[in-house]
């Protein structure tokens, strides 16, 4: 079926899009798992949100891994296996180009822990719920970078011998404070934010989003559908990143 009305919309919502970022010299983007989604990873929320029959609410926990950790760590254990087949999509790679026209006007705040954006060439990434490549002790607390090679189904520190487990931030747990105060700084200073691929309901990251309207930046969205946030923003532009993203950029 035909659809030249959405087809004109887009067009003209990515106009406005446009006319708003090209001025722009500081830049803050905020990305969710839907950026990710046409790299072929799952998103959390979306039709297919459950793990074998779990909410990620029951797995991405510090509950759940104290009471069930060769669960949780199976979870991680194949989301790891995932990272090694997949490659960033044309979405990760407009915000790279993005990064480049900008320099150091441009913020990267993601909430993935997939590292896509780092493999399509960004620099200036703000990990707010910590990263799958890394494993943190939790007894000690020290932190490793194990790429997404395959680790040991209960892997244990090599200086303390405590279980380690993944460096992301689970339900319930701080964010590193550090990188969250520097996230809220590059969003309370732009001028444009660009928010992706997040169904903006979890917390405090979504906040961002009404953080930077008080700091009175303007907002567009990019997302295939609605979301908690869309009532709030200037521009929606509704079509999936990978495309929506190169189009934006291309018009500046
Ligand atoms: P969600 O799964 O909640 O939302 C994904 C969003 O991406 C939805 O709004 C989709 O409509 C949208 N989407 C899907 N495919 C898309 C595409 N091709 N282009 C653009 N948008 C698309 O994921 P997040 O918002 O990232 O936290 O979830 C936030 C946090 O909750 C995650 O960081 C994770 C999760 O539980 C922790 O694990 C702490």
């Amino acid at each position: 079926m035909h659809h030249p009305v959405d087809a004109n919309a887009l067009n003209e919502a990515l106009d406005q899009a446009a006319e708003l970022l090209r001025p722009a010299r500081k830049v803050a983007v905020l990305t969710g798992a839907g950026i990710s989604a046409e790299s072929g990873l799952a998103t959390f929320r979306g039709s297919n949100g459950l793990w074998e029959g779990h909410r990620i609410e029951e797995v991405a926990t510090p509950e759940a891994f104290r009471r069930d950790p060769v669960l949780v760590w199976r979870f991680y254990h194949l989301r790891r296996a995932n990272l090694a087949t997949v490659q960033p999509n044309p979405g990760h790679h407009a915000l790279a180009a993005l990064e480049q026209r900008l320099g150091a006007g441009f913020t990267l705040v993601t909430q993935n822990v997939d590292g896509l954006h780092q493999a399509a060439g960004s620099k200036n990434i703000l990990e707010v719920h910590g990263a799958i490549r890394r494993v943190k002790c939790s007894g000690c607390l020290r932190v490793t970078d194990r790429g997404v090679a395959a680790l040991p189904e209960m892997p244990r520190c090599a200086e303390c011998d405590a279980l380690e487990r993944p460096d992301v931030v689970w339900f319930g747990e701080a964010l590193p404070e550090a990188i969250w105060e520097q996230a809220v700084k590059a969003v309370l200073s732009c001028e444009c934010f660009l928010v992706v691929g997040t169904s903006a309901v979890v917390y405090p990251a979504a906040g961002l989003i009404d953080l930077a309207r008080t700091g009175g930046s303007a907002v567009i969205e990019v997302n295939v559908e609605r979301s908690a946030a869309s009532a709030q923003v200037d521009v929606l532009l509704l079509g999936p990143s990978g495309t929506v993203l190169p189009e934006l950029v291309k018009r500046l």
